[in-house]
């Protein structure tokens, strides 16, 4: 079944039982700032240091999300955790630790990796938790292209490592973690999209999502050209589809406000511990002020379930389903206000 269509029609779901339950099922959290590579489009590099949530601290967190949501006790593979940030999940040094814990208590894993730490070991850790789905981000089909963009990466290496994955998975005779190439598309890639497909059939992997990117004002020409990318989109589309590939393509219109079911069904946890909407707001080059302008709160100091249902909260959402674009939206890229 294809995976990204349970996630979009889950997503629908979601907005329903966040309002039932007085909190969200589908929570992302970044685990780290860190980062062993400096993609030339993401935040990363525009952020100093780095910081790490400790096996301790997530414990404590993760708990009270257990606490605040009555359905992680009768059907824990509801709640979905998305473990995306700006950050290289594996230069967490307790990372596993904290999957092996989340995994049992059967809750849905997810998160994106550029693939570059691998180890047959931590495959191997990744395999038997039976994570839930793997975004593995390539931005290329050719190594020049790949390494130009992701720098501090070695293509073959990259490649190496999904290849061991995805044997180590046929080895062990499991279906998970689903495996994702995460396509990022920029004016410096977007013509090698069609063979992308080669590759994901050369990686053994289920399919690929193909997103857009986010920029400031002033990079807004990095984007990939958007005729290019509907016709090589669609063609990606059709011949993935007659590899057996799901091929997943993000939103290259923008929509309506009151559509965005992020906002009313999701919460984004930094790793300093700020409760924003969405993470669709970091990577457009004023992720430090937005954290701390248009936070809800901290989850170090505040009870989750608390931030969830404040005041300011609860007129977010109001303002969104009426269709107004609250301050923290008002460079959202994916929809506009219709009031
Ligand atoms: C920030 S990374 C963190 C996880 C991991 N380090 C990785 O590269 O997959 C998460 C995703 O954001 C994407 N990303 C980076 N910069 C972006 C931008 N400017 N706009 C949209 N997505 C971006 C990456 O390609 C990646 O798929
Ligand atoms: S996209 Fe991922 S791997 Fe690249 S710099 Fe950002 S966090 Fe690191
Ligand atoms: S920034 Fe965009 S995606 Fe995020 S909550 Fe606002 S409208 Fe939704």
């Amino acid at each position: 079944m294809n995976i990204q269509l349970i996630r979009r029609t889950a997503m629908q779901v979601y907005v329903k039982l966040a309002e039932i339950l007085k909190f969200p099922c589908f929570i992302q959290m970044e685990l780290t700032t860190r980062c062993n590579l400096m993609c030339k489009m993401c935040e990363h590099n525009r952020m100093a240091g780095g910081g790490v949530v400790n096996f301790e601290k997530f414990k404590q967190l993760f708990d009270a999300i257990i606490k605040a949501n009555p359905l992680s006790r009768i059907f824990p593979k509801a709640m979905f955790f998305d473990l995306t940030g700006i950050g290289e999940n594996l230069m967490n040094k307790e990372f596993l630790k904290i999957i092996k814990y989340m995994k049992s208590k059967n809750v849905t894993i997810t998160f994106a990796t550029n693939a570059t730490l691998l180890t047959e070991e931590i495959s191997k850790v990744l395999i038997k938790n039976r994570i839930d789905l793997m975004f593995i981000s390539i931005d290329g089909a050719t190594k020049k292209t790949y390494e130009k963009i992701r720098k501090g990466a070695n293509f073959d290496k990259v490649k190496e490592n999904i290849i061991q994955f995805t044997k180590l998975k046929e080895k062990l005779k499991r279906n998970k973690p689903k495996l994702m190439i995460r396509f990022l598309a920029s004016n410096w890639n977007v013509e090698e999209m069609p063979m992308m497909i080669d590759l994901a059939k050369e990686l053994g992997v289920n399919g690929m999502s193909i997103t857009n990117m986010n920029t400031s004002p002033k990079e807004e020409y990095l984007k990939a050209n958007k005729e290019r990318f509907n016709e090589l989109a669609k063609i990606a589309k059709e011949e993935g589809k007659k590899e057996g590939l799901e091929i997943d393509i993000g939103f290259s219109k923008k929509r309506p406000i009151n559509q965005c079911n992020r906002a009313k069904n999701s919460m984004n946890i930094t790793c300093e511990g700020f409760v924003l909407p969405c993470c669709f707001i970091n990577q457009g080059g004023q992720y430090k002020e937005i954290k701390e302008k248009y936070n809800f709160g901290n989850v170090w100091e505040t009870n989750i379930k608390k931030i969830w249902n404040s005041k300011a909260y609860k007129k977010f959402r109001k303002d969104i389903k009426k269709g107004l674009a609250p301050g923290i939206c008002k460079d959202c890229y994916l929809y506009y206000p219709i009031k």
